[in-house]
């Protein structure tokens, strides 16, 4: 006999009336457990994590409904061969109280998200219509334009994860970042969207879309990411990582750090590529940043003094559309907000950067800005076939401490 699962859970509705309630509910199947949606718009995550803790091996998890309302902290780690399948809107509450004291901790950066996630073989599928729904304006409008609001939560942090694959999920309004990975290797995250656009004076910042740490071998595939800050970034311990096909609109494209942040601690970043990005209205194509040698003030906001390296990253075939600021631009100033000086202490080293071949035009008439520590000048950076690239006027390099540039002259400083 053939029994469809669907008439088969239909079936054992009606029997053993598992769904009598309004909170949110699952069934589990020969090894699928499909998720409903509570019917009073109360928190679905309780469901959502059970379902998860009988599906945890060589299963598969549905969420289907429209809309699943997440009012609590969800952490699914540990998952091993699982398909999660989510075709509705996961949409998360409104209680900041809430969300800023129970965080579950990133473990770096002293940063806090609302759902940990992670496991070996996993698949998560949103056919491109699964939606992360972060409610971000109420945070975007709290924060007003304020950096790193404590415990404002990452959506989704993907965390000691390996071999596994997240295809057509959507991000929109999230709280803060959209997603860290960290401690995880052999992840593929291809057809993302990510929107977090403010509808109030207040900007979206901070809503970064991706950050890597502790991670090896990531790519990022086909993403388009559009509103506030958003940007991919690479942080501390984050190896071979391949960006390819994408579109960034607005935001400030492609970011190497920031790094360093940590006084006395050791981070490296190596082997990264990206290729076959579209720039729309970025401030830059690729860009790397540092914290100064000084250390000032404690992270998240502060910091400085960090060590280590960032070395053979390439930016090529990129098109850039109406760029605002520059091409390429490395800067090992950044500090504590409002804090200035220090960029020649750092003693974080960069090397052997390509930015191009590249097309298209930058606003402004400056193709670089170049800041390397004194401490420890930049070798090995070059620019290909940049001579396509328009720009508004001289076509200004300006440069501190470049060791040896290739393909390119310095117009001011060396
Ligand atoms: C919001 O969360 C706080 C802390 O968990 C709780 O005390 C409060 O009752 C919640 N408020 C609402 C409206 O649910
Ligand atoms: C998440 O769950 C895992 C496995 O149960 C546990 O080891 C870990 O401590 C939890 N993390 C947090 C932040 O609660
Ligand atoms: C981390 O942030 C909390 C606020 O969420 C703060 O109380 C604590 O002092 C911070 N810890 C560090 C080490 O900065
Ligand atoms: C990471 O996952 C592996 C297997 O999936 C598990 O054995 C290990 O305990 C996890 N480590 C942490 C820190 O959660
Ligand atoms: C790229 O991702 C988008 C979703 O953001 C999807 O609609 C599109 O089909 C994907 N393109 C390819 C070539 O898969
Ligand atoms: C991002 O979202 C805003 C507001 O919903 C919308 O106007 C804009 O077109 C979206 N951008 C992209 C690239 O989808
Ligand atoms: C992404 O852009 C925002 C806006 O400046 C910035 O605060 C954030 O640090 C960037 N991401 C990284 C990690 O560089
Ligand atoms: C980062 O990687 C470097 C080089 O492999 C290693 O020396 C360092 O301990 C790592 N840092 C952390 C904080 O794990
Ligand atoms: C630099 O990284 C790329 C991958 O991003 C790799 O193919 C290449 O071999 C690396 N080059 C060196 C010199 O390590
Ligand atoms: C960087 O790529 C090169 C060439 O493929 C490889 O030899 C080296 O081990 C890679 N570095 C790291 C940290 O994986
Ligand atoms: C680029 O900027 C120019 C001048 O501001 C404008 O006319 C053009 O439409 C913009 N192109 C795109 C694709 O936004
Ligand atoms: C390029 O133009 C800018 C201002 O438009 C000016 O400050 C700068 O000195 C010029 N550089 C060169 C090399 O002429």
């Amino acid at each position: 006999m053939v029994v469809f699962p669907s008439l088969f859970i239909a079936a054992a509705v009606v029997l053993l009336g598992v769904r009598v309630v309004h909170a949110g509910s699952f069934t589990k199947v020969a090894g699928v457990c499909t998720v409903y949606a509570s019917v009073d718009a109360s928190d679905d995550a309780p469901a959502i994590l059970d379902a998860f803790g009988q599906c945890q091996e060589d299963s598969t998890i549905i969420l289907a409904d429209p809309l699943y309302h997440i009012e609590s902290v969800m952490n699914t780690t540990g998952l091993r061969n699982v398909v999660v399948d989510l075709r509705g809107t996961l949409l998360w509450g409104t209680n900041i109280t809430y969300w800023r004291a129970n965080g579950l901790e990133l473990g770096y950066l002293n940063m806090t998200t609302a759902w940990m996630f992670g496991g070996e073989n996993v698949v998560f599928r949103g056919h491109n219509i699964g939606t992360f729904d972060g409610n971000g304006q109420l945070w975007y409008d709290l924060t007003n334009g304020v950096s790193n609001l404590p415990g404002r939560p990452i959506g989704l942090m993907i965390t000691n994860t390996t071999n596994s694959l997240f295809t057509g999920v959507r991000f929109v309004q999230s709280q803060f970042w959209t997603m860290a990975i960290k401690n995880s290797e052999d992840v593929l995250l291809e057809n993302i969207y990510i929107n977090s656009t403010s509808s109030s004076r207040a900007p979206a910042r901070n809503t970064d879309g991706v950050d890597t740490f502790f991670s090896n071998r990531i790519t990022f595939r086909n993403w388009t990411v559009a509103g506030g800050d958003d940007n991919i970034s690479m942080k501390a311990n984050s190896t071979n990582i391949l960006i390819q096909d994408s579109v960034f609109h607005g935001g400030l494209g492609v970011a190497i750090g920031s790094i360093g942040q940590y006084p006395g601690q050791y981070e490296t970043i190596e082997n990264v590529t990206a290729e076959r990005v579209l720039c729309l209205g970025t401030r830059y194509s690729g860009y790397i940043k540092t914290w100064t040698g000084v250390q000032q003030n404690f992270p998240p906001n502060g910091g400085g003094g960090g060590l280590g390296f960032a070395k053979n990253i390439t930016f090529r075939d990129f098109t850039l559309v109406n760029v605002t600021d520059e091409v390429a631009r490395i800067t090992q100033c950044t500090s504590f907000s409002g804090a200035t000086g220090g960029c020649d202490t750092s003693l974080f080293q960069i090397s052997d950067v390509t930015w191009g071949p590249m097309v298209g035009n930058v606003k402004s008439n400056t193709l670089a800005q170049l800041q390397c520590s004194a401490a420890a000048p930049c070798p090995g950076i070059e620019f290909v076939g940049f001579e396509e690239i328009s720009t508004a006027g001289n076509r200004s390099i300006s440069c501190s401490h470049i060791q040896g540039p290739l393909g390119f002259a310095c117009t001011s400083g060396s």
